[in-house]
C-alpha cells in the first residue's frame, strides 16, 4: 500500500525512566530494534512490559530519556503529531481483543484505514486480503461476539496490520486462548509481519514464542536484559 510516511521501522528508547508516583517501572532502560525485527519482552506481571510499550507506542511519554522512531523523538512532537504518529505508523495487539461489539468483522478492519483517509475500493481490497490472509475468509459480516476467541484476535490482528504500520505492538496477544490457538495465532502474527516488513515487539508470558523470536529481552527490576542473563535461579 502506498504511504507517506516518517518512519521506517527502526525505534529506539534512550535511558529511559519510567516511575508512576514511588513504583519505579524503568530504570534507565536502552533498547533498540531494527525494520522488520521480531523482540520478545518477558518478565512477571508488574514489571513493566506493558508500559514499555505504551512508551514505544507513543501512549505514554518517558519522565527522562528519549523514545525515537526512525531517528524522530518522540517528546519533541506535539500531541497532535503524536496522535497522528500513532494512526499511521503504529498496530496494538491487546489481550482482550478490544474490538468494537457494534461494528462488524470487516468494520472493525477498516477503521484504521478509515482514520487514515483510505476508504472505498482500495479499503475493501484491503480487507478482503487481510480477511483471506488471517483465514477468516466468510467472516466479514458477523459481530466480534459470534467469533471464537482465536478468530477474534486473528480480526485484531488484520486491523492491527490494515494501515501498513511499521511497528506492530502486541501486548499478551494469546493470553487469552488456548495454547493450540495460541500457537497458530502467534504464526499468522509472526508470519503477516514479516510479510508486511513491520516490526515486531510483543509483550508475553508464553515461552513458545520464543523460538519464533528474533531477540527475547526480560525485564528485571527496572532494567531491560538478555533473557539467559535474566534467568531467575
Ligand atoms: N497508569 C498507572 N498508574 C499507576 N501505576 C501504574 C500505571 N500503569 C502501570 N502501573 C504500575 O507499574 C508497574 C508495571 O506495570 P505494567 O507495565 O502494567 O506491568 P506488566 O505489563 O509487566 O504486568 C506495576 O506496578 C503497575 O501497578
Ligand atoms: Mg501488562
Amino acid at each position: 500500500m502506498e504511504r507517506e510516511t516518517i518512519f521506517d521501522g527502526r525505534v529506539r528508547l534512550e535511558k529511559v525512566c519510567k516511575a508512576y508516583g514511588s513504583t519505579i517501572v524503568l530504570n534507565n532502560v536502552n533498547f533498540s530494534a531494527k525494520r522488520g525485527e521480531f523482540v520478545v519482552i518477558m518478565g512477571r506481571s508488574g514489571s513493566g512490559k506493558s508500559t514499555l510499550l505504551r512508551l514505544l507506542g507513543g501512549l505514554e511519554t518517558p519522565d527522562a530519556g528519549s523514545v525515537e522512531h526512525g531517528g524522530v523523538r518522540l517528546e519533541r512532537m506535539t500531541e497532535a503529531e503524536r496522535a497522528r504518529f500513532r494512526r499511521r505508523e503504529i498496530g496494538f495487539v491487546f489481550q482482550f481483543f478490544n474490538l468494537i461489539p457494534t461494528l462488524t468483522v470487516a468494520e472493525n478492519i477498516r477503521l484504521p484505514l478509515a482514520l487514515n483517509g483510505i476508504d472505498g475500493a482500495e479499503a475493501g481490497a484491503r480487507v478482503t486480503a487481510l480477511l483471506a490472509e488471517l483465514g477468516l475468509e466468510g467472516t466479514g459480516d458477523r459481530f466480534p461476539e459470534e467469533l471464537s476467541g482465536g478468530e477474534q484476535q486473528r480480526v485484531a490482528i488484520a486491523r492491527a496490520l490494515a494501515h501498513a504500520p511499521g511497528l506492530v505492538l502486541a501486548d499478551e496477544p494469546t493470553g487469552n486462548l488456548d495454547l493450540e490457538t495460541a500457537e497458530r495465532v502467534l504464526g499468522l502474527l509472526d508470519d503477516a509481519c514479516r510479510k508486511h516488513g513491520a516490526t515486531l515487539v510483543m509483550a508475553t508470558h508464553s515461552r513458545e514464542v520464543v523460538g519464533r523470536a528474533d531477540r527475547v529481552l526480560t525485564i528485571r527490576h527496572g532494567r531491560l536484559l538478555p533473557a539467559d542473563a535474566a534467568e531467575e535461579r
